[in-house]
C-alpha cells in the first residue's frame, strides 16, 4: 500500500513515536504517520509532532485512571477519522483500549510491548523481568485486542539482562531495540494491509 496513514496515540516521552517518524519522513517509504494524539497534556510525545510538523492534539480522558471516559475514546476516533488513518500505532499509550476503538480500526491497532510476550504483561515489563531473575528481556510489537497485552504477536527482540543491571539501564536496552523493531514491524504491517486490498480489489473486478 503507497501512502498508507497512520495516528500514533501516547502519554510518555515519545521516543518510539521519534523512531517511526524519523523511519518514515522519506516521502519514498510505504505509510507515514499523519496525527499524534494524548491523553496527557504536557506529553513529550506532543512536543515531538510538533517538531516533525505533524499534528498533535491532547484528548481530555475523563475521570478513570486505566482507561478512557466513553466520550474521550469517542473523541479519539472521531480524530483518526477525521485524519483518513489507515491503522493506529500506540507507542506508549497508557490506557486499555476499549470498544469504540477496537471497533472502529479491527484488526488495525498496533501496540508495542517492553518484554517477551506473552511474559510478563502490564506495567514496568522491564521490572518485572528484572525481579524474576530471567537471563533475557525484550520487547514485543502485536495487535490489540480487548486484553491487556494478549494480542498477535508480530515480532520480537531479545536483548541479555546483564550482571549489574538495574530496571533502567534494562529498560533502556530494551528501547534501544524497540526503536529498531518498531518502524519494521509497521512497515510490514502496511504493506501487509495494501496486499489484502489488492486482493479484495482482484476480486470485486473479476
Ligand atoms: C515503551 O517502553 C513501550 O514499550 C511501552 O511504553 C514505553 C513508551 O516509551 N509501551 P516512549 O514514550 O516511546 O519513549
Amino acid at each position: 500500500m503507497s501512502g498508507a496513514r497512520f495516528g500514533v496515540l501516547g502519554s510518555g516521552k515519545g521516543s518510539n513515536f521519534r523512531a517511526l517518524a524519523e523511519s518514515f519522513k522519506e516521502g519514498t517509504l510505504s505509510c507515514k504517520p499523519v496525527i499524534v494524539l494524548s491523553d496527557v497534556e504536557n506529553a513529550g510525545i506532543l512536543d515531538l509532532a510538533t517538531e516533525f510538523s505533524i499534528p498533535g492534539r491532547f484528548v481530555s480522558p475523563g475521570p478513570f485512571r486505566t482507561k478512557l471516559a466513553p466520550e474521550a475514546e469517542e473523541e479519539l476516533v472521531h480524530h483518526l477519522r477525521e485524519a483518513k488513518v489507515d491503522f493506529v500505532v500506540l507507542a506508549g499509550f497508557m490506557r486499555v483500549i476499549k470498544e469504540s476503538l477496537l471497533k472502529a480500526f479491527p484488526g488495525r491497532i498496533l501496540n508495542i510491548h517492553p518484554s517477551l510476550l506473552p511474559d510478563f504483561r502490564g506495567l514496568e515489563a522491564w521490572r518485572q523481568a528484572l525481579e524474576a531473575g530471567v537471563s533475557e528481556a525484550g520487547c514485543t510489537v502485536h495487535m490489540v485486542d480487548a486484553g491487556v497485552d494478549t494480542g498477535k504477536v508480530l515480532g520480537q527482540t531479545r536483548v541479555p539482562v546483564l550482571p549489574g543491571d538495574t530496571a533502567e539501564l534494562l529498560h533502556a536496552r530494551i528501547q534501544v531495540a524497540e526503536h529498531e523493531l518498531y518502524p519494521r514491524m509497521v512497515r510490514e504491517f502496511a504493506q501487509g494491509l495494501g496486499l489484502i486490498e489488492r486482493v479484495v480489489k482482484n476480486l470485486i473486478r473479476n
